[in-house]
């Protein structure tokens, strides 16, 4: 089978299919619509978007005029990062739900344990009030698995503690070279599936050398060197590209990276602060 419709299960039982399309800096509009419509052509079944992104309207239309079953696509959004009160995430995720318009959605994560320009801010009390906001939405069916985005193993701990239901997903940025060990053992000991945002470190990743070498070698590109390394770690990559044929690129990832050389992609390190 594929890997882009291969799934992984979440801890609920839920079905999530392996590759993500990431929307991340796509504008509203045209670019976000054809990009997503063209990702959808072009055999990928999860979508993810979030209210910060500002393109869940255009991302919502794609979905529903490509014609594809609803239930056939896995769509998740994010509260935004601010948003630290119960009925304040209550009413973001019904702005969200108007705005993507599609009914329900698969995923709801919590953006960022702190507010985006006050990254590091203690905000335990917050995350745990906005965490039992999604486990409402959960239980009411208006959302079939929620999670959390940027969280490392303190935030994680401090939901555990204090809220009923263990996160489904964590999200975080993923990529060779920076592949989050603390956080990503935690999570698999705890049964969250980690998804790997920007898993071509933005693109940087493509000029590293070592990195082309092993693409020659499996007759592949660094992107889909990048993306495939994830897939063996057991995480779910969401690369983004506005171009078809990196779109279709990024997906073609039927092929084995070697043990060695997963062990020697581990070993390198590209410092992303250069990014
Ligand atoms: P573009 O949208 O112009 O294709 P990441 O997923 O790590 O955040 O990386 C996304 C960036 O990498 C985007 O700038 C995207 O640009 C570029 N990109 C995505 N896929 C590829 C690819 N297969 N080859 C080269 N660049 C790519």
């Amino acid at each position: 089978m594929k890997t882009l419709i291969q799934t992984y299960t979440l801890s609920n039982g839920v079905k999530i299919p392996k590759i993500g399309f990431g929307t991340w800096q796509v504008p509203n509009g045209d670019v976000a619509y054809q990009s997503v419509a063209l990702a959808l052509k072009n055999g990928y079944r999860h979508i993810d978007t979030a209210a910060a992104y500002q393109n869940e309207e255009s991302v919502g239309k794609a979905i529903k005029d490509s014609g594809i079953p609803r239930e056939e696509i896995f769509v998740t959004s994010k509260l935004q990062s601010h948003i630290k009160t119960y009925a304040g995430a209550l009413e973001a995720f019904e702005k969200t739900m108007e705005a993507l318009d599609i009914g329900y959605l698969d995923l709801y994560l919590i953006h960022a344990p702190w507010p985006w320009n006050e990254i590091g801010k203690d905000c335990s009390k917050g995350n745990v009030l906005a965490f039992k906001a999604l486990e409402k939405l959960y239980n009411d069916g208006r959302v079939r698995a929620i999670g959390v985005s940027n969280f490392n193993t303190k935030d994680l701990d401090n939901i555990l503690e204090h809220c009923a239901i263990v996160p489904h997903v964590n999200q975080i940025g993923y990529f060779i070279g920076h592949n989050e060990k603390e956080t990503d053992d935690y999570c698999k000991a705890k049964n969250i599936l980690v998804e790997a945002y920007s898993p071509l470190a933005i693109g940087h990743l493509l000029k590293n050398n070592d990195i082309q070498d092993m693409a020659k070698k499996y007759d592949v590109t660094p992107a889909q060197i990048c993306i495939r390394y994830c897939i063996q770690k057991d995480v779910a990559p969401l690369p983004k590209s506005t171009h078809e044929s990196r779109i279709i690129e990024n997906a073609a990832v039927d092929f084995e990276i070697d043990a060695k050389d997963m062990i020697y992609l581990d070993s390198i390190n590209d410092d992303p602060r250069k990014w």
